[in-house]
């Protein structure tokens, strides 16, 4: 008798799957379509048929610099987030069957509870990522997405919306009534705007931007602070909550931004630190931590169990991503030099449709 798993060899053998490689600080230039047979899926594991990958500004910072505080592969297929569907499921896996439309989780080995080093294998990193047509994750890496969204939609949330999830939930819980400061309208901003929104929080964003002022609105905020017009906005953000400061605060900028932030944070709240996306003077006295009892708290995505409840509440609030622009998979490298000119509004995903 042919085992099961011999059968499936035997299909899957024929699979030729079509990736995009890339090297590490060497530029969307390095990127080229590699063709290969993909191997059958283990007893554990998923063959996802990939429909959409989205960029994060991780993939700037690994493929133009290289610099990126996790392992990066020299080679790798590039990209973490990434959605599709199911087309076969190993022996022992009985949580998916074909047909299931899944996300993979950015770091497929956190299940859980805190972040480990063993952890740290990240898709479109130390892992290959999600630029290919088709993908075998362990069964534990992917989880379902929610049913109202489009492929291309779903793609938008792992990493940011994970980030956003785990920054706001992850630690000090948010509690409705609280006030949730975020900063700029990049896609973590934009999710923590529309997560803080749905758990009934008040929103103070800031943006670079007055033409940004209505999308911000459009997705929930309720106070709008320009950051160029108001570079004091730590100011604002205590004349809005009547000197307190807010509660959760989305820290995207950085060394560059924390002091405001420390300034702007109520007394126990919690500033999440996010990324590094302002530019200018540092934290240069870092006495000034010791003006808050706030929990400074760094933020390394999250893990599958953050993921499912995001994804549970976006299903619940029917929530939409903003998408900036869509290409075809075939267009990966103009995908990749367009996001790396930074003048998206969205999500820049790439369709595998
Ligand atoms: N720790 C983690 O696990 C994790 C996960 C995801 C992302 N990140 C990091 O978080 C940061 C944001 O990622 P993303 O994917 O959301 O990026 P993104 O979509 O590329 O964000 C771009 C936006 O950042 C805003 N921005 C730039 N400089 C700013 C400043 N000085 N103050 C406030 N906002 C500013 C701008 O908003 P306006 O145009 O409105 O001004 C810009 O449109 C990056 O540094 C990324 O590496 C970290």
């Amino acid at each position: 008798m042919i085992a099961e798993r011999d059968l499936l060899k035997k299909e899957m053998s024929e699979i030729i799957n079509k990736a995009f490689w890339a090297d590490k600080a060497k530029g969307a230039d390095s990127l080229r379509m590699v063709t290969e047979t993909l191997p059958a899926p283990g007893s554990q594991e998923v063959l996802i048929q990939v429909k959409a990958a989205a960029f994060n500004y991780r993939e700037v910072m690994i493929i133009e610099s290289g610099v990126y505080p996790l392992p990066v592969k020299d080679t790798f297929i590039p990209m973490a987030d990434g959605v599709g569907e199911i087309i076969a499921v190993g022996s022992a896996v009985s949580n998916f069957k074909a047909g299931d439309r899944v996300a993979a989780v950015m770091f497929p080995y956190w299940q859980s509870g805190p972040f480990q080093a063993e952890f740290s294998g990240q898709l479109g990193g130390a892992l290959d990522g999600m630029l290919t047509e088709y993908k075998i994750l362990p069964a534990a890496g992917v989880v379902l997405i929610p049913d109202h969204l489009s492929y291309v939609e779903a793609a938008a949330y792992p990493c940011a919306g994970v980030t956003a999830w785990n920054a706001l939930f992850g630690g000090a819980a948010l509690l409705p009534g609280q006030t949730v400061l975020t900063l700029g309208t990049g896609g973590v901003s934009m999710m923590a705007l529309q997560f803080a929104r749905a758990a009934g929080a008040r929103v103070i964003a800031t943006t670079s931007s007055s033409e940004k002022i209505g999308l911000l609105q459009q997705f929930g905020a309720d106070e709008v602070i320009n950051y160029k017009e108001q570079p004091a906005w730590h100011i604002a953000v205590k004349a809005l909550t009547n000197g307190k400061g807010a509660d959760h605060i989305i820290e995207v900028g950085g060394a560059a931004t924390l002091p405001q932030s420390i300034r702007a944070v109520q007394a126990t709240g919690q500033i999440s630190m996010i990324g590094s996306m302002a530019t200018g003077d540092p934290l240069s006295n870092p006495n000034l931590l010791l003006t808050t009892a706030a929990t400074i708290r760094a933020i390394a995505a999250g893990h599958r169990q953050h993921q499912q409840q995001m994804n549970s509440a976006v299903a619940v609030n029917k929530l939409r991503p903003l998408i900036d622009r869509v290409f075809p998979f075939t267009d990966a490298k103009e995908a990749y030099q367009y996001y790396l000119k930074g003048q998206y509004q969205g999500k820049v995903v790439v369709s595998m449709e």
